[in-house]
């Protein structure tokens, strides 16, 4: 596991575009993993600029999302459909025939709705890089406490933590769905390679446990030492209960220094 102790939430945000856009320039028919959340969304508008701006060209590019609310459609404002609509897909030059999401307002039996997803995953050969972010109790998409971490696609019942976080995107009256469609754990380390993007105080004890605390379906983010290619970036605050920092400052500056500057 490489972990990049970043500044701020901005020099997080453009390092992961960096690594997403080398990807994309050096596969340029990657199939990538998505993630939503408030922390990718620096990485998102930079993605955005660099194809704008640099033409990265995303039209070869596949990408599965992890999750999504049962109970809301993709027309609604806070799914993670209209997310990345807004965030990145309306904004770059990907072939929507590309893009899978898992639908929330599936009423088919999920089992079979799920076998699909992984099996369109399988079919568009595996995903080359997913984006991961980390909830405050250490979940990784919506694999919340005690998942088992060989899951894979799935219904999943949220915890009362991940609920409270997400009240704040939905308005005064309005339900917080309590249910999702998730990528397993299976699902996501079967990804050649992962990255973590990690930013501010709150998520300070997650990050921990998953990088230097024992593997425990506790912390689904700490099956991720089981993973061959992780990179971890976090910024000041979200590194701030980590211990081996000084480690990880020399690894960085090693893979760096035999990267031409890279760490990717
Ligand atoms: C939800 C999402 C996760 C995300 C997490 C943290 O649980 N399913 O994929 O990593 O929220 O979100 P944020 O980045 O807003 O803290």
């Amino acid at each position: 596991m490489l972990v990049v102790l970043e500044d701020d939430d901005r020099s997080l945000s453009r390092d992961a575009a960096r690594i997403v856009a080398h990807t994309v320039l050096s596969q340029p028919r990657v199939t990538l993993g998505l993630a939503t959340g408030s922390t990718p969304i620096g990485m998102y508008r930079e993605l955005v600029r660099l194809n704008r701006e640099e033409k990265l060209d995303f039209s070869h590019v596949v990408t599965f999302n992890l999750d999504e609310y049962i109970g809301l459609t993709p027309g609604h404002p806070q799914s993670y459909h209209a997310y990345m609509a807004r965030h990145f897909f309306d904004h770059v030059n990907i072939p929507p025939e590309n893009i899978h999401i898992p639908d929330g307002s599936v009423r088919p039996s999920y089992d079979e709705y799920c076998a699909w997803y992984e099996a369109c995953i399988r079919e568009a050969g595996g995903i080359d890089l997913q984006v991961l972010g980390i909830g405050k109790e250490g979940h990784i998409g919506f694999n919340e406490s005690s998942s088992s971490l060989r899951s894979r696609t799935r219904p999943k019942v949220l915890a009362i933590q991940t609920v409270k976080d997400n009240r704040r995107f939905f308005g005064p009256r309005e339900d917080v769905p309590d249910c999702a469609i998730t990528m397993g754990l299976g699902t996501i380390m079967d990804a050649r390679k992962i990255l973590l993007l990690a930013s501010g105080a709150h998520k300070a004890k997650a990050v921990a446990a998953a990088v230097e605390g024992p593997v425990t379906a506790s912390v689904t983010a700490s099956v991720l030492q089981f993973h061959p290619h992780v990179t971890v970036l976090a910024d000041r605050d979200a590194a701030a209960e980590l211990r081996r920092t000084s480690d990880y400052r020399r690894i960085m500056e090693m893979t760096r220094k035999t990267n031409s500057g890279r760490l990717w």
